[in-house]
């Protein structure tokens, strides 16, 4: 296993590019499925979700071919098999995607239920109760959901709460159907508006798409695209708070400052300086950081997927921050590894209260999960000392090497091998 090692100390400087967005190159892989041909991708990250959703269109019988700078060809005319196995489905819950696009082309679907996973429980409801309405036969056995329709009718489909991939497989599910669907409560997040982009492109015929309500009129049959992916938001906040923390001056090119507004204004909360610049963000980080209150909210609001991240900017912070996870009900994992690290962080339900500033000295944690990780990683980059974070393979899920990114900035990280 490996394992990242991380000297506390160096300030970030100089440029970094940011990959293709995790979150829109997942369903977007997904969509192929709707049409039968030859998809093309740019800008695709290289990352072990990537990879996961990669092997599951293999295994439904599409060949996938990657190559060189981020691209990834999906050819859906072989595909032959409807069934997400729990095997992959057990590695990355995101395989759910495939759920709406099978049921809308092949007119059945078996898909391994997600289940819960280290940051909540996760149920899939509004997907099956969207799936539903648009008359799916659905059926729950053995683990498995299953799906039929001869062919999915058009339906008013109203979320009870906001869900992400919820809103893009009825989404996807919807651009094939007979008749017009309206979604209500849907997910803005720029990865639900970025799929219905690619879904247009593809002749599906739907407006509203980041916004709260999304209309869709079903078309027959929709044709391959070639498509480029948008920018990361989370990676480029990700290393807006590594540059800040850090007391760093770093240019993060080819993110979109307006998918970041929040994490923005947050930071520049904090005391750091952030201007736009040459098709990126340019952070710089010289007073000391001041204390921010966080509650994380759907888009345009605080993502939860920076909440780990801007726990370690707390921590530097001088004074008391409130941090409310509002998104799901375990997304503190980080917090007894920081702790060990020496901060001071008190957890009370679903708020936490960091008094900063710490020192941090470095230590042995453990990756929990994805966001989990990047913040150990942030954490390390500020320790005194030496800190090794194991279980890597959570953050190589979700990062296109994000230790070779800071290392390029002058942080002292390396890779190791061994340890749990
Ligand atoms: N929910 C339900 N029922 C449903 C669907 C969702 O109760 O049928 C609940 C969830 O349990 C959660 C809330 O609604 O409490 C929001 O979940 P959502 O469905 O929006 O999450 P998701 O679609 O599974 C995506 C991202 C996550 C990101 C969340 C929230 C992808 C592939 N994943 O997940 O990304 O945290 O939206 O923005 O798009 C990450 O990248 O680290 C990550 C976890």
């Amino acid at each position: 296993m490996q394992n990242i090692v991380i000297k506390g100390g160096a300030r970030l400087s100089g440029e970094v590019r940011v990959s293709g967005s995790k979150n829109a190159a997942l369903p977007i892989l997904a969509s192929s499925l709707l049409c039968s041909g030859r998809c093309l991708y740019r800008n695709v990250p290289a990352l072990g979700d990537v990879r996961t959703m990669q092997r599951l269109l293999d295994d439904l019988g599409a060949e996938v071919t990657t190559g060189s700078a981020g691209t990834t060809v999906v050819d859906t005319s072989t595909v032959d098999n409807v069934e997400a196995a729990y095997d992959l489905v057990k590695t990355m819950r995101a395989s759910v995607v495939v759920l709406g696009p099978l049921t809308a082309r092949h007119g059945r679907a078996r898909v391994s239920l997600p289940g819960g996973c280290a940051i909540g429980a996760r149920p899939i409801d509004q997907h099956l109760k969207g799936l539903a309405a648009m008359g799916a036969k659905i059926e729950l056995a053995h683990g498995y959901v299953t799906t039929r329709a001869r062919r999915l009718h058009g339906a008013t489909i109203v979320f009870d709460m906001v869900t992400v991939t919820g809103t893009e497989n009825l989404m996807m599910a919807a651009a094939l159907a007979d008749g017009h669907t309206t979604l209500e409560n849907a997910a803005r997040e720029p990865e639900v508006e970025e799929l219905a982009r690619v879904l247009n492109k593809m002749g599906a015929r739907i407006r509203g798409a980041g916004t709260h309500l999304i209309d869709i009129e079903g078309v027959d049959e929709l044709h391959p695209v070639e498509h480029a992916i948008i920018p990361d938001r989370i990676e480029a906040g990700t290393l807006l708070v590594a540059a800040a923390i850090t007391r760093g001056n770093v240019l993060v090119r080819d993110c979109l400052p307006e998918h970041l507004e929040a994490v923005v204004a947050k930071l520049r909360a904090a005391g750091a300086e952030v201007t736009p610049e040459d098709g990126g963000l340019r952070v710089r980080a010289k007073a000391a950081l001041k204390p921010v209150d966080i509650s994380t909210q759907p888009f345009p609001g605080f993502p939860t997927d920076m909440q780990a991240q801007f726990m370690v900017l707390a921590i530097r912070a001088s004074g008391q921050s409130v941090i409310t996870e509002t998104i799901f009900e375990n997304r503190f994992m980080h917090v007894p590894e920081l702790q060990r690290m020496g901060a001071d962080i008190q957890v009370e339900g679903r708020t936490v209260i960091v008094r900063g500033p710490c020192k941090l000295t470095g230590a042995q944690v453990m990756a929990t999960d994805l966001r989990a990780s990047a913040s150990l990683v942030l954490a390390g980059l500020v320790a005194e000392g030496k800190t090794e974070v194991r279980r890597i393979y959570h953050l190589d899920r979700g990062y296109d090497r994000l230790d070779k990114k800071l290392r390029a900035l002058g942080a002292d990280v390396r890779r190791s091998k061994g340890g749990l």
